[in-house]
């Protein structure tokens, strides 16, 4: 019979079908518009009406038949497919991979984010001031006399055509500005880029980094300085670390002390980067001087506060060994990847 010769074609095609792509173009010659069960199911409607019944139920199972193999077949194929996937396009997590090279941070910028983090985490806040400065907030709110040699033109940038901007030689201006803005207790720690005239050499540049320390309360004592830079030097360079005051002057300190640090290259016995002395100067620093405060309208009968200004360049330096400042600057991505 033809339906039956048609079915097992059918059938057999479905079976034979290697694949999605293959299945689909059998499933439309068995069972679409043109197939020979399609036709047959067709003609029905033009039979007369008592044998429409039987030619029915010949043709409807017969459909249902080629439509349920088709069903089964594509979920057979459907797994197998999913088999081959996993199977051939498994992600091998041993075989190496290229490695591309990365940027990362600058030594000096990671050193100073670390600086500000240890105050950070002494519950300190961070502070940023502006570059180009009032000459005034650079100098005069921190008691430089007018004329302090440090204002002339040979250390301090002047801006071309406006006498009163200058490229800040220092972050203290910070200082005066968060002394303004905010109320006691004060604890702020400022890092950010200084400038001053200096030639290039190994141990100078015209750009370098500074990080400012300002603490004013009631109550503070040169005592707590000393205690804060010494858990500073410790947390920077270990726990072998010590710290030493030097009598100093800074116009905006009294008293003013250079903090030094006990040589980490020779741990103090005395080599070429202390230049014999065990000793290395790391920071400037001292007891807010009152004019500072009463500029920024505290009562220094009331309250007192210490102030320090590291240099980040020469801590990274120091920290890594590293003896001409300038490589800092070059970029050789040879030097660079060391950090
Ligand atoms: N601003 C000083 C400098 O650049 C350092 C300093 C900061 C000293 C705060 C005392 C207090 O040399």
């Amino acid at each position: 019979m033809a339906l039956d010769a048609a079915v097992a074609s059918g059938l057999a095609a479905i079976a034979a079908a290697g694949d999605l792509e293959e299945l689909k173009v059998v499933k439309s010659a068995h069972t679409g518009e043109r197939s020979p069960l399609a036709l047959a199911n067709r003609a029905i409607g033009a039979l007369p009406g008592p044998q429409k019944a039987a030619a029915g139920k010949a043709v409807g199972p017969r459909r249902g038949q080629l439509s349920a193999a088709i069903a089964a077949r594509t979920e057979e194929l459907r797994a197998a497919e999913e088999d081959r996937m996993l199977d051939q396009e498994r992600v091998d997590l041993t075989l190496p991979i290229g490695r591309r090279q990365r940027g990362g941070r600058h030594p000096i910028e990671s050193i100073q984010e670390r600086i500000a983090d240890f105050f950070l985490g002494l519950g300190w806040e961070i502070a940023e001031g502006p570059e180009v400065e009032a000459e005034w907030f650079n100098f005069d709110a921190l008691n430089f006399k007018p004329d302090h040699p440090a204002r002339q033109m040979q250390d301090t940038f002047y801006l071309a055509g406006d006498k009163n901007l200058v490229l800040r030689t220092h972050t203290s201006p910070v200082q005066a500005r968060t002394l303004l803005e905010h109320g006691v207790p004060l604890y702020v720690a400022v890092p950010g880029k200084v400038f001053r005239t200096d030639a290039l050499d190994a141990t100078h540049t015209p750009v370098f980094h500074q990080v400012e320390g300002l603490a004013v309360d009631r109550g503070l004592t040169m005592a707590n300085l000393v205690g804060t830079l010494d858990a500073f030097a410790r947390a920077m360079f270990g726990p072998e670390a010590r710290t030493r005051l030097r009598p100093s002057y800074f116009p905006f300190t009294e008293p003013s002390a250079e903090v030094d640090c006990r040589c980490m290259m020779c741990g103090g016995k005395g080599c070429r980067t202390c230049k014999g002395t065990g000793w290395l100067e790391i920071l400037g620093s001292g007891m807010v001087h009152p004019n500072v405060l009463r500029m920024g309208g505290y009562d220094p009968e009331k309250v007192t506060g210490f102030a320090f200004g590291m240099g980040v360049d020469r801590l990274t330096m120091l920290k890594y060994g590293v003896d001409d400042l300038r490589l800092f600057f070059e970029n050789d991505l040879r030097f660079l990847m060391q950090f």
